[in-house]
Parts: C-alpha cells; structure tokens; sequence
C-alpha cells in the first residue's frame, strides 16, 4: 500500500510575512488529516520560518529546486547541504524550470542523485507540451523523462522516489487531464518504464502524484484512480482551501 503524497508547490509566491500567515492559517487543519503526507513547498526566502511554524507538527517541507554541488562558485544556487538543515522533500525538474532556466534531463538525473545522497526526498517533474501531446507524443516523452532523470539509480532509491506527472497543458490553465488520462500515463507510461528498468517491486512502491490545474472540486477524482497517489498543487496550494483539498483527497483514498 503507497501512502498518498500531497504536496503544495508555492512557486514564486509569498513574502515571509506572508508564507507565515498562511501556515498559521493551515497548518492545525492540514496536521489533523491523517494517513497521507503532506509537504509545504515555500520559496527558499520562507523555508526557515516555515520550518519554525511546523515544529510539532506532521507537515513536511520541501524546496523547488536545487544545484547538485554541496557548495563553491555557483553564484545563486542552493545545494543539498543547506536544504538538509531545513527541509525533508525537493522538487526536482520542474517544467517551469526546463522551460524558462534550461534545464535539462542531465541536470535533473544530477539533482535527484545529489538529493538522494543527502537524504532529501526528490518529487521530480515529469510530463509533455501542448505540442508534444497532440503530436500523440506523450508516452515518448514521458518515457524518456523518466529513463533520463532517474539514471544510474538502485531500484531500492527508485522505490523512496515522488515522481509528478503534470502534462504542461494542464499547468495553471484551468484545464486538469482527466483522471482516466493520468491514470493511465502514470500506470502504463511511468510505472511500465520503471518495471522494465528497476523491475516489479520498484514500480509497485514508487508513489506517482498527478499535478496541473488540481483544485478541491477535481482532487477526488484523480485520488479515485488506483495509480495515482496524490497531487502537485500549485495555485490551489496558496490559498486556505488546500486544507479542504488535502482533506478530500485522504477521505477518497480511504474509501
Ligand atoms: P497549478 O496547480 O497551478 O496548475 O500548478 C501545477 C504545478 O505546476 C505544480 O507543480
């Protein structure tokens, strides 16, 4: 059984002032939900006033991006090593950051094993274009994403893994993947690439969350199909209602 993983991913949104507010405004609500985890992911500037606000409770914390050097002349980057002091969880390969900073399938392959070796769990990004969807492409690319990041990895490291699947389509745009979809990319795609590369117990144990356009009104959905394990929230997660979306998602699950 794959404990399901909520997880809201705050991009380039809140000042501390702000992350602050909110946490105080979710975090009593979001610790009485039991039996799925649930991970904070701030910008860097609040991760430390985050990680002071969820003391005692069962909330976890996660950064959204990371160099995979421990540390030297890397001007503006942040390695594992800090992240080790602050948080438990990294996003790792997001689009937004293949998209707009370049990176690629190496760079994200390095980031996961650096992740790994400092004992941060990686919740690492995968998933098509508009283009690459209509071109019928998607399980190419999914596939490829998949082989790529997780490169070089023991199957027992590919079990402890977070993979996302967000078709980029569905990022911020109000239009979610159906469930069936997902479920199906994820089951066939994502979970066929790692048998066939890590083999059955691998696949098995991985958790695979779905992520783009995910709101309360549409979490219930994608928790009631068998492969996916939970979600990547991203403007929903700015708002108090994720308490009510986290909510959904454990009830539905649990049924
Ligand atoms: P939205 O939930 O805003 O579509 O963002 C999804 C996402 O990119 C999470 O990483």
């Amino acid at each position: 059984m794959r404990r399901p993983i909520l997880a809201g991913n705050w991009k380039m949104n809140k000042t501390i002032a702000e992350a602050v507010d909110l946490v105080r405004a979710i975090r009593r609500g979001l610790n009485e939900i039991k039996d799925v985890d649930r991970v904070l992911c701030p910008p860097f500037t609040a991760l430390a006033a985050v990680k002071d606000l969820l003391q005692a409770t069962e909330i976890g914390l996660g950064a959204q991006n990371m160099h995979w050097e421990e540390k030297g002349a890397y001007t503006g980057e942040i390695s594992p090593l800090m992240l080790q002091e602050l948080c438990q969880y990294v996003i790792l390969g997001h689009s937004e950051r293949r998209t707009y900073f370049g990176e690629t399938d190496e760079a994200v392959n390095r980031k996961v094993k650096a992740a790994l070796a400092h004992g941060l769990v990686p919740i690492v990004c995968v998933g098509e274009t508009e283009a690459q969807y209509d071109a019928g492409q998607t399980q190419t690319v999914v596939s490829a994403q998949v082989r790529n990041a997780l490169a070089g990895l023991t199957a027992d490291q590919v079990a402890g893994l977070v993979i996302a699947y967000e078709p980029v389509w569905a990022i911020g745009t109000g239009k979610a993947a159906t469930a069936a979809a997902a479920g199906a990319v994820i089951g066939l795609t994502i979970r066929g690439t790692i048998v066939e590369l890590y083999g059955e117990a691998a696949a098995t144990a991985v958790r695979v969350q779905y992520g783009g356009s995910v709101t309360p009104a549409n979490i219930g959905e994608f928790m009631a199909h068998p492969d996916i394990d939970g979600a990547l929230v991203g403007g929903a997660s700015l708002k108090p209602e994720f308490v009510d979306l986290v909510r959904i998602a454990a009830q539905t699950k649990a049924r």
